[in-house]
């Protein structure tokens, strides 16, 4: 949720560190820090400011740490390109999303020992951290923040030193053998990693060991690559790839020590190990607005190649094809239960598969919160499917879920956006939604692509299970395909109408998305999209829901926004309207072209191309994020940094 950027090298490290943040803030932005070992490498200057990255570099600049091209240059790792006489070439960085401890200064990273010789910048989660603490303190050291993360910094120094800095009176008599100290700067790390739980990406530098960052992982990522200015050191790779596209990801359990003629790897024993490359073969374009005034919208102007790109190659001699499976389809055809499990906007992607799935494959299939279903008992025999949808495949809940159905005997199937992800390495089998990079906090072209590849893993269990014949399947893949056209469309003709409606929400204190049948699972994420951007309240009902209760809260003026496309209960829908009409709501309509009669109780109509039914959550979901977003413009807020929020939630 946080991000971690270092450098050691022959360049200047401020512009590498700044930059590689500024790229890696969609990840989190309460705060930001940096250590810099000094250019003579005599010390570490610890600069950490609250708010975003530019705050940081207004204050290093102030403190002459940074030169003008700071912030402003074309990449974090092309930056810091005169080459540096009199800077700082190594030094780490953070973006911080607030767990332990408030947004403040001192909770900032890096967190520093108690002699400050020593700096660490951590993602992630100390589970034991209340209990180290304590420990830590009982033998002098001293703490200045409150989160879980200074541990580390106090463990690294104490197996640095073989005791804490505070404590001159440890010494070898009492403890000839800790007292020694490791004085390396990995094994110290390795030292302190063993008595931590939870989950950590951890980059350290010690002032002892000038050009030297050690690094760790445990259940957050972590990459590492090298090139002709030095090493560097990220916790996702867009933060390093215009200096390398050639990367090591580390494993859970690995360690690296980056110098600036390289990285040497090793394992939890320290043993020397080669961990294999992976080379980015992503566009850096992914990671630019590309013209656009904000990344939310060049993302949901990329959901017509998101559509194709999911598509291509799945079908092969009329047949639909999904090699990553990992089960064969006589194990596909044993299955008699499905389980989606997923957060938040994935979640809603699930609800969509729930309808398809129960069509056309005719198999029970529930969709779960991860963050339930990993403590409640779920039924799970050798036939049950379970389908972990996540964006990013980090997230800590659905990655939880996973293990606890495969310990239960389920098989597991991913859908992410991120190759490699610990969602696809912990799942049977994985479809790769072809996103590409999503910087938006809000989800948009994902949710696309994770319906398009939900709508596909449906359409193959009916396949499989005799329920649709491959006619049939090919004419839906068609029509899915078509979708793409149909977005574009959208794009072209609705942008004053969804702009009139955005005005009608633009006061309004809260807003009721409804709909009936998919139109139900579409308003889930109608709802959260707007109110996770724009801070207006919003709830997502099943229409014929609404007289038992959320009726009433309509006042006047009050929006309404329905999903009306036309589908099976679309004349039951708009006698709910009827309803909400007749006390005054105002309106907002998505309705199928074509449709007139909706005008009659709609104050606004946004309309969207005709589909069937089962495509509708492609094309009815497009206007709804485009709302969202105009909602959220017109209430000054920042559509792709919304409060709170980070865009992996790698925490529980
Ligand atoms: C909302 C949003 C979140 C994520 C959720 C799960 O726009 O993006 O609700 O969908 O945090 O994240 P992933 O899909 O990465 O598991």
């Amino acid at each position: 949720m946080c991000g971690i950027v270092g450098y050691t090298g022959t360049h200047s490290v401020a512009e590498i560190l700044t930059e590689g943040l500024a790229r890696l803030e969609y990840r989190g932005y309460d705060s930001s820090g940096v250590a810099l070992e000094h250019a003579n490498g005599s010390g570490l200057d610890v600069v950490r400011r609250v708010g975003k990255v530019s705050e940081l570099v207004d204050e290093l600049q102030n403190k002459r740490l940074l030169g003008a091209a700071a912030g402003t240059g074309e990449g974090a790792a092309a930056a810091g390109d005169a080459k540096a006489a009199t800077c700082s070439t190594c030094g780490i960085g953070h973006t911080r999303w607030a767990t332990h401890g408030r947004p403040t200064e001192e909770n900032a990273h890096p967190h520093t020992s108690c002699d400050g010789r020593i700096a660490i910048v951590h993602n992630g989660i100390i589970e034991n951290f209340a209990e180290l603490r304590e420990e830590l303190e009982g033998r002098g050291h001293v703490f200045k923040s409150d989160t879980d993360t200074e541990v580390i910094a106090h463990l690294v120094e104490e197996a640095y030193l073989g005791r804490c800095a505070n404590d001159a009176a440890a010494t070898d008599a009492e403890a000839p053998a800790r007292a020694a100290g490791t004085h390396d700067l990995v094994a110290a790390l390795r030292l302190a990693c063993e008595r931590v739980t939870g989950a950590y990406g951890i980059a350290a530098v010690c002032e002892d060991e000038p050009g030297v960052i050690a690094v760790a992982r445990k259940d957050s990522p972590i990459v590492v690559g090298t090139c002709e200015r030095g090493s560097y050191v990220a916790s996702d790779a867009i933060a390093i790839m215009d200096a390398t596209r050639d990367v090591v990801v580390l494993e859970d359990g690995q360690f690296a020590r980056l110098t600036p003629e390289g990285i040497e790897f090793t394992d939890a024993s320290g043993a020397v190990i080669q961990p294999e490359m992976t080379h980015i073969d992503w566009d850096m374009d992914a990671a630019e607005k590309s013209g656009y005034p904000d990344f939310m919208l060049k993302e949901i102007y990329e959901q017509p190649r998101v559509v194709r790109d999911t598509l291509t190659g799945r079908l092969a001699g009329g047949a639909l094809a999904i090699d990553e499976l990992g089960l064969t389809l006589e194990e596909l055809n044993l299955i008699d239960r499905v389980y989606v499990i997923a957060c938040g906007t994935s979640y809603h992607a699930g609800l969509i598969a729930k309808n398809l799935v129960e069509a056309w494959a005719r198999i029970p299939c529930e969709v779960e919160a991860a963050s339930e279903f990993r403590y409640r008992d779920p039924i799970i025999t050798p036939s049950t499917l379970v389908v972990a949808v996540s964006q990013s495949g980090e997230t800590a809940d659905t990655l939880a879920a996973i293990r606890d159905a495969r310990i239960k005997g389920a098989k597991v199937f991913g859908i992410t956006n991120v190759v490699g992800s610990p969602v696809a390495r912990e799942s049977d089998g994985v479809i790769y939604t072809k996103a590409n990079k999503e910087i938006a906090v809000a989800s948009t072209k994902s949710f696309i692509g994770q319906v398009v590849s939900l709508t596909l893993l449906a359409m193959l269990l009916a396949q499989v299970k005799g329920r649709l014949r491959q006619a049939q399947v090919r004419l839906l893949f068609r029509e899915l395909g078509d979708t793409a056209e149909q977005i574009q469309r959208i794009f072209d003709t609705q942008e004053p109408a969804i702009h009139e409606a955005a005005l009608a929400c633009e006061h309004a204190s809260s807003a009721l998305f409804v709909g009936r049948g998919m139109g139900a699972a579409i308003s889930y994420e109608g709802a959260l999209k707007l109110k996770e951007i724009s801070y207006l309240h919003a709830e997502a009902y099943a229409a014929g829901e609404m007289k038992h209760g959320p009726i009433a809260l309509i006042t006047p003026g009050f929006p309404v926004i329905a999903v009306a496309t036309k589908s099976p209960t679309y004349d039951k829908l708009v006698s709910n309207l009827k309803e909400c009409e007749a006390r005054g709501a105002t309106i907002i309509a998505i309705a199928t072209e074509g449709d007139e009669d909706i005008r009659a109780i709609a104050d606004h109509v946004i309309y969207v191309p005709p589909v069937r039914d089962a495509m509708s959550p492609i094309t009815a979901t497009v206007p709804l994020q485009l709302l969202a977003r105009e909602v959220a413009l017109l209430r000054g807020c920042d559509v792709d940094r919304p409060r709170n929020l980070a865009k992996s939630v790698t925490v529980e």
